[in-house]
């Protein structure tokens, strides 16, 4: 029997899958999940996380062309940035390449200058690691300490496992901003921030816009913060477990997730909270203003 044109022998599948599947490097660029000193990311290669859940790179903006280093979903069509680098300082072209310096900063350079530090911590020895949390940690390998992390410094979204609130030992306090407009991640009006109780007993999300109080949730209670009840209820899929952690080190919110894929909340340039998991629910509408709007519609 006459094989057709194009038809490739099993054997030869066999071999290619296998090749690929042993993740030899039969390209230069073979997706990595880290970056060590005298690697290079420029806006051609990626860090993919293990699982290859999240993705590293720089991205550019159509409107302005101006491109940023940031963590997406991969597979997220919409290619929401769930994280950004430098959302202050864009590149003004796309020439912006990430490396490791000698003293084991992370930075951006352009032109061979340095343009952005993005971990203001080092170390010997270090590496950074795109984790399948969505999380970049910059660690010492040999002392496998954190040194620096991405969820430390949050933009516009809370992931699962991203905290909003404060470390008691650091005073560091984890808040979303928005950006300022859909094309522009730099620093808008708005921010959103854990509020616990005066006991510490539980707690509230707020959102300010610039500087004064726009929205609070209401308390969390079970599942629910009180003037967010879309969320977690029986006409939005349940995908997040909701918890408050008041210990020695800190007091704040995070969530992880149940199931669902591209979990995330947003915080608008207009102030509203985007469920990203969700088909795109509103949870927390800009004209609720202290929930009270909600109250009295219901
Ligand atoms: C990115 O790096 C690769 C490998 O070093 C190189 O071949 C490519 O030209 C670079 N791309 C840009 C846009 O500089
Ligand atoms: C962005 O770059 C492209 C290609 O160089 C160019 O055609 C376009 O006009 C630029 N857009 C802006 C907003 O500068
Ligand atoms: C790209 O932009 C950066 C600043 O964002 C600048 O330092 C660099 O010279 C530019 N490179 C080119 C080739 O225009
Ligand atoms: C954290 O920042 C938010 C927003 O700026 C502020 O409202 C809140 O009081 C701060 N929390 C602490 C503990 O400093
Ligand atoms: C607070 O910071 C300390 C010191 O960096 C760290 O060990 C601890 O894990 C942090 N706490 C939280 C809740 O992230």
């Amino acid at each position: 029997m006459e094989m057709e044109e194009g038809f490739i022998h099993p054997i030869t599948l066999f071999i290619f899958g296998f090749l690929f599947s042993q993740g030899l490097n039969l390209s230069p660029v073979a997706a990595t999940s880290t970056i060590r000193l005298g690697d290079e990311l420029n806006s051609t290669s990626q860090l993919v996380s293990n699982d290859g859940v999240f993705t590293l790179g720089f991205f550019s903006i159509e409107a302005t062309n101006y491109s940023y280093l940031g963590i997406w979903y991969t597979k997220d069509d919409q290619s929401r940035r769930v994280w950004v680098a430098n959302p202050n300082t864009p590149i003004k072209n796309n020439s912006g390449v990430l490396r490791m310096d000698t003293a084991g900063r992370l930075v951006i350079t352009a032109g061979g200058t340095t343009i952005v530090v993005v971990s203001d911590k080092s170390g010997a020895n270090a590496a950074a690691t795109l984790e399948d949390n969505g999380n970049f940690i910059l660690a010492d390998e040999t002392g496998k300490r954190t040194l620096w992390q991405s969820f430390d410094h949050p933009t516009n979204v809370l992931l699962p496992g991203m905290k909003l609130g404060f470390n008691r030992s650091t005073g560091q306090n984890w808040t979303l901003t928005s950006w300022l407009s859909d094309n522009l991640p730099s620093t808008g009006a708005f921010t959103l921030s854990w509020e616990p109780t005066i006991d510490s007993a539980s707690g509230q999300l707020a959102i300010h816009r610039r500087g004064e109080l726009y929205w609070t949730s209401g308390l969390l209670e079970g599942q629910k913060f009180v003037y967010m009840p879309i969320l977690n209820s029986d006409i939005m899929e349940y995908h997040y477990k909701l918890r408050q952690v008041f210990d020695e080190n800190g007091n704040y919110f995070t969530f992880d997730a149940i199931t669902g894929s591209f979990l995330m909340w947003t915080l608008l340039p207009e102030g509203n909270i985007l469920d990203g998991g969700n088909t795109n629910f509103y949870i927390s509408p800009a004209d609720f203003v202290m929930g009270i709007s909600w109250i009295m519609g219901v």
